[in-house]
């Protein structure tokens, strides 16, 4: 099968890429790059035995750009990472939230319509469940009042993609709830390379551990959870990237619309982490307690039942897993993609 990865250039998308093509799939990649390095799809290349990963550069909003696109490959489905994902800078500027993340998503799907292609697997998160839900969250879990414009974005993706598969029953539509990614291929040539400072506690973890960073900020120890600080569901994103593989089947076989959590269902707190890291690592991860961050919940956590049920997928990498090869790619590329070969 050939399937257009876009945003394949990201975090997760060139993971998913690679297990993809170990899969026998065919990938074809658009990204603009905008939060991304090119050589992310060349080491995927590497991964994969010198497999040939075409590339287009393009921004999904330019519907010229992915016309041309859907003319040259024959794509059989659609893997939709391309978006934005910093809650604290949409909060500073909702317009380039809500234009980049629901156009691209429009004009990706007017496009694909266009050319008969109607399976899409849609980059949704956990962020889009309510804050009052009870733990676990499951897919039936009350979704909206969302704390921030780039949640608000992931919601309003998963309606248009519902509501077209509503309108047109040749459409399929698998929306992932993804809980918190973290780790990396195993080989350390790919990972998560974010630009500035890290909004994320894992990619702090590890550029504190390698000294870009003078000490981790964990933001409150007054939650009600067994040490106090906030406990999520980190899944490792090798397993992330499985759990598109096994969507794909469902894609194919299923008509209509499937929403799964792609989570591990464990829970592990703030202080969890770091200690995990430094065990597992051998590195010593300074830290302060500082003040909540503000929209923060004290616990998030999946029950990934019905991926395991219907998806036949579930998580097999450990904490301890996420924590080591958070560290290998780290410390194998201190500057992320940037760093010397
Ligand atoms: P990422 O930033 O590494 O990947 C997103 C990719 O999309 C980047 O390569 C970026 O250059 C590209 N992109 C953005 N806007 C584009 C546009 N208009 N046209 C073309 N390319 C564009 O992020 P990621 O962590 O790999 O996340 C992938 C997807 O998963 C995103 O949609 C994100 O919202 C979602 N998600 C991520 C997390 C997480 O914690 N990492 C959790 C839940 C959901
Ligand atoms: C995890 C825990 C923090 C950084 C976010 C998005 C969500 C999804 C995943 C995309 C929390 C604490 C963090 C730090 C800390 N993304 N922390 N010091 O907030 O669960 O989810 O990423 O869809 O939408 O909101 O993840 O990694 O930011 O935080 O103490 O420097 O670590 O308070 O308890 P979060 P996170």
């Amino acid at each position: 099968m050939t399937v257009l990865v876009t945003g394949g250039a990201g975090y997760i998308g060139s993971h998913t890429c690679l297990e993809l093509l170990k899969e026998g799939h065919k990938v074809v990649v658009a990204d603009n790059l905008c939060n991304a390095s090119a050589k992310s799809l060349e080491r995927v290349s590497r991964l994969a035995g010198g497999e040939e990963i075409p590339f287009v550069n393009c921004d999904l909003r330019d519907e010229e750009q992915l016309e041309a696109l859907f003319q040259r490959w024959s794509i059989d489905c659609v893997i939709h990472f391309a978006g934005l994902k910093a809650v604290g800078e949409s909060v500073a500027k909702p317009l380039a939230y809500y234009d980049n993340n629901l156009n691209s998503t429009i004009t990706l799907c007017r496009v694909m319509e266009r050319h008969g292609v109607k399976k899409i697997v849609f980059s949704s998160s956990a962020t889009v469940y309510s804050g009052d839900n009870q733990m676990p969250l499951s897919e039936q879990s009350k979704t909206g009042s969302c704390t921030n414009p780039y949640g608000w974005t992931k919601f309003m993706c998963e309606q248009i993609l519902r509501d077209l598969a509503k309108a047109d029953p040749d459409w399929t539509v698998v929306l992932l709830r993804y809980f918190n990614p973290v780790g990396a291929h195993e080989s350390g040539l790919i990972g998560e390379d974010p630009k500035g400072v890290p909004n994320n506690l894992m990619p702090f973890i590890s550029q504190t551990a390698i000294g870009r960073r003078s000490c981790l900020s964990v933001f409150g120890n007054d939650y009600d959870t067994h040490d106090g600080t906030g406990v999520r569901d980190y899944i490792h994103v090798v397993d992330l990237a499985r759990g598109h593989v096994a969507a794909l089947d469902f894609l194919m076989k299923e008509k209509g619309e499937g929403v799964f959590n792609l989570g591990t269902g464990v829970g592990y707190s703030v202080l969890d982490m770091v200690h995990a890291f430094e065990r597992a690592n051998g590195v010593p991860v300074p830290y302060q307690i500082v003040d909540r961050r503000p929209g923060d919940l004290a616990t998030v956590y999946s029950t990934p039942e019905k991926s395991r049920r219907e998806l036949g997928w579930e998580a097999t990498h450990s904490l301890e897993d996420m924590c080591r090869d958070s560290w290998n790619w780290q410390s194998k590329n201190p500057q992320g993609y940037e760093s010397e070969e």
